[in-house]
This record gives C-alpha cells, sequence and structure tokens, in this order.
C-alpha cells in the first residue's frame, strides 16, 4: 500500500517520517517539489517525491491532507477526478494562526473543518478525519509510547475503512480510536473534548480511557 502525503510542514512531515519508518511507503508532495525531494532523501528508501499533487494521489491508495483548510479548499478540486475509491484523510483544524502567534476559529463555532471537507470530496471518495488530534511536537514525540502506546482518535462514515485507518496509525506508532462518524468531527477537533488543545489539555492517553472517553456524554 502506498500513501501520498500533501503538505509536508508539521504534520505531513512529521507523519511521513512516523509512517516511513514503520516500512510504509509514503509519496510526498509539496509546493515545491525539490522540498518533498529533499524530505524524501532524508527519510530514505520508503519514501519517494511527487512532481505534483496529482502526481502523488495517482501513485497511492490512501491519501493525507496535511494542509490548512484553505490549502485544502484549493488542492481538492485540483485532484478530485482522482480520488475515486481512494480513502482521504484531513488532519485540519478549523483555525488560523496570526504573524503574532495569536490563533482564531476559521469557521462559525459549532462547525466542523470535518464537516467541510468531507462535503468538499466527490463522490466516490471515503473519508476520514486522523492525525490532527495531537500538537506537531506531541505527535512527533509520543509514537511508540511504552507499555501502552498513546491513541490518536480517527471519525468517519465509511465502515469500510475503519481497517486501514487503523492500520496507518498503528504503523505511524499509536493506537487508534474511533470517535464515531463525521458527525465526532467537533470533538477530535481543536476545543473538543478528545483532543490534546482541549478536554485532553495535552495529555496523551490509552485505549482503556479513549474508549471510555468515546462511550460518554461530554461534548465540546
Ligand atoms: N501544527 C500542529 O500542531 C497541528 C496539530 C494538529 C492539526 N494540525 C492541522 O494540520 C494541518 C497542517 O498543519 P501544519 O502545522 O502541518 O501546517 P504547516 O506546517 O504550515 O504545513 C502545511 C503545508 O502545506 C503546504 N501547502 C500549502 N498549499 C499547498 C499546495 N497547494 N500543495 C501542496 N502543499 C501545500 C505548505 O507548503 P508551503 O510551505 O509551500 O506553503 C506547508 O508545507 C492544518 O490544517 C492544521 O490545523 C496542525
Amino acid at each position: 500500500m502506498t500513501t501520498a502525503i500533501i503538505g509536508i510542514g508539521n504534520i505531513g512531515g512529521t507523519l511521513a517520517r512516523h509512517l516511513a519508518a514503520g516500512g510504509e511507503s509514503v509519496v510526498l508532495s509539496a509546493r515545491d517539489p525539490d522540498a518533498a525531494k529533499k524530505l524524501a532523501t532524508e527519510i530514505g528508501s520508503t519514501a519517494e517525491a511527487a512532481r505534483s499533487n496529482r502526481d502523488a494521489v495517482e501513485r497511492a491508495n490512501t491519501v493525507v491532507l496535511a494542509l490548512w483548510l484553505d490549502a485544502i479548499r484549493i488542492v481538492v478540486p485540483e485532484i478530485a477526478d482522482l480520488l475515486t475509491g481512494k480513502l482521504v484523510i484531513d488532519t485540519s483544524n478549523p483555525i488560523a494562526v496570526g504573524a503574532d502567534g495569536s490563533v482564531s476559529r476559521t469557521l462559525p463555532e459549532g462547525q466542523s473543518s470535518g464537516e467541510v471537507v468531507s462535503r468538499l470530496l466527490p463522490e466516490g471518495a471515503l473519508y476520514a478525519k486522523a492525525f490532527g488530534t495531537l500538537s506537531a511536537p506531541l505527535l512527533a514525540s509520543a509514537a511508540h509510547r511504552t507499555p501502552d502506546p498513546a491513541v490518536l482518535f480517527y471519525a468517519t462514515d465509511d465502515n469500510g475503512v475503519q481497517s486501514e485507518i487503523e492500520r496507518l496509525i498503528r504503523v505511524a506508532g499509536f493506537e487508534a480510536v474511533r470517535a464515531g462518524g463525521v458527525d465526532a468531527s467537533l470533538r477530535i477537533e481543536v476545543g473538543g473534548d478528545l483532543h490534546a488543545f482541549g478536554g485532553l489539555n495535552g495529555r496523551l492517553i490509552d485505549r482503556t480511557e479513549a474508549e471510555s472517553l468515546v462511550g460518554s456524554s461530554t461534548r465540546a
């Protein structure tokens, strides 16, 4: 299986390293193809650079959009005709970071980026929200935690993609717990009760606690 990662910044770059370290074949795509080449060379033989976002999607079964919401709105139309039958994983949180470091919400309260991104996808594409529940530094440092792996929550309406998304989360060095369908996205985005910058206050949790929290009635 090959996973395309579009956007190789904080989240995409970290995820590329984790997946490749777990033996997953990754194809990296950046606005600047030379940046993708540089990272692929650094990572080694399980990583390749794509010539473009379309090239990356053509070479992969699964596509990770490690992009800000604004960039997702631009990139999805560019690759939409190639997405039929592919799993699209969205890492986005509906926030913007100002030049002074201030963080603001980019969607109205109560609307999740999961809801927005899943609706942008063409019919036939499969959607999951994942890999966006920890800060990039935590995502980088918490892989392969022992004795109990740290949980990454995911959300999807497609029962058929559950095994693939869980496989990728495990390959990356984490335990996978489904928060629910796309309507659970708010819970696993910034401010949500299952997000590190929300109810979890930066805490990593194990499967037992994660499953109990998913089942609890707490909502963001
Ligand atoms: N950072 C975190 O702690 C964190 C945690 C959880 C979730 N997230 C979410 O994950 C997403 C990515 O965040 P990030 O921190 O990784 O952002 P980032 O470091 O800014 O990386 C985003 C990457 O997207 C690339 N990009 C923009 N437009 C593109 C295009 N048309 N084609 C290909 N690549 C393009 C950018 O390339 P250029 O440099 O060329 O613009 C940049 O490398 C966001 O939605 C964010 O909310 C972030």
